[in-house]
């Protein structure tokens, strides 16, 4: 796919205050800090589209990018951001649950898991809830350039074999680095696909 023009749309608190629209969407989540922002700037190809930081919980809102007036990207706040107030964990939590329970137009979520580290207890606990609510999800595996080349298939495969154990099959992954574009066509691809169907 091509992107011809991606739009910043806006930042919004409430899912009934997003765009009123048919167009598929995909929205990127996961922990805090693992790559969301940087993944989306990864795939559009443009540096500064969503604002990445090397502190975690530097996206607070649901932010919306429109691609080639045809389809929505998503950049989600992270969970297991342990730095904020009780108070506002729990509304950045119900922020995204509703997001991704009522959105009736999301076609997809990528859920992105740090390749350099084992599973966390947080992400399987978010992927069972997105598979109990019934939500379709994709993976990625992001900050690949930062796992030594010998040891990339190792490691993916570690990951793949904890998955494994809550899992009995596991959906489509991707290999990715926002650092390398690694995987950004592929993903692009597959929302292609997607959108086509
Ligand atoms: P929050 O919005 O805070 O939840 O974080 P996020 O998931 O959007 O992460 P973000 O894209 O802001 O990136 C966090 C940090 O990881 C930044 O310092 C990025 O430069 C770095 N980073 C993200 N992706 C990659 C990658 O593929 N490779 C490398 N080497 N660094 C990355
Ligand atoms: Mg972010």
């Amino acid at each position: 796919m091509i992107i011809r023009e991606i739009e910043f749309i806006g930042s919004f608190e409430h899912e009934n205050q997003c765009p009123k629209s048919d167009l598929p969407e995909y929205a990127f989540i996961g922990r805090s800090n693992v790559g969301k922002s940087s993944l989306i700037n990864s795939i559009t190809n443009r540096k500064e589209l969503a604002r990445i930081s090397s502190t975690p919980g530097k996206t607070q809102t649901l932010n919306y990018f429109l691609v080639n007036q045809e389809w929505y990207l998503v950049d989600l706040p992270g969970y297991g951001y342990a730095k904020i107030s009780k108070s506002k964990r729990k509304k950045w939590k119900q922020m995204i649950e509703r997001y991704l329970l009522f959105r009736p137009n999301l076609y997809c979520v990528f859920s992105l898991i740090d390749s350099r580290l084992d599973l966390q207890k947080i992400d399987i606990d978010f992927l069972n809830w997105l598979g109990d609510s019934k939500v379709p999800f994709v993976i990625a595996y992001t900050k690949i350039d930062k796992v030594k080349k010998t040891l990339r298939d190792a490691q993916i495969k570690k990951i793949q074999n904890q998955l494994l154990e809550y899992w009995e099959s596991l959906p489509q992954q991707f290999i990715t680095s926002a650092e390398t574009n690694a995987g950004g066509d592929e993903i692009l691809s597959f929302i292609e696909e997607i959108n086509n169907k």
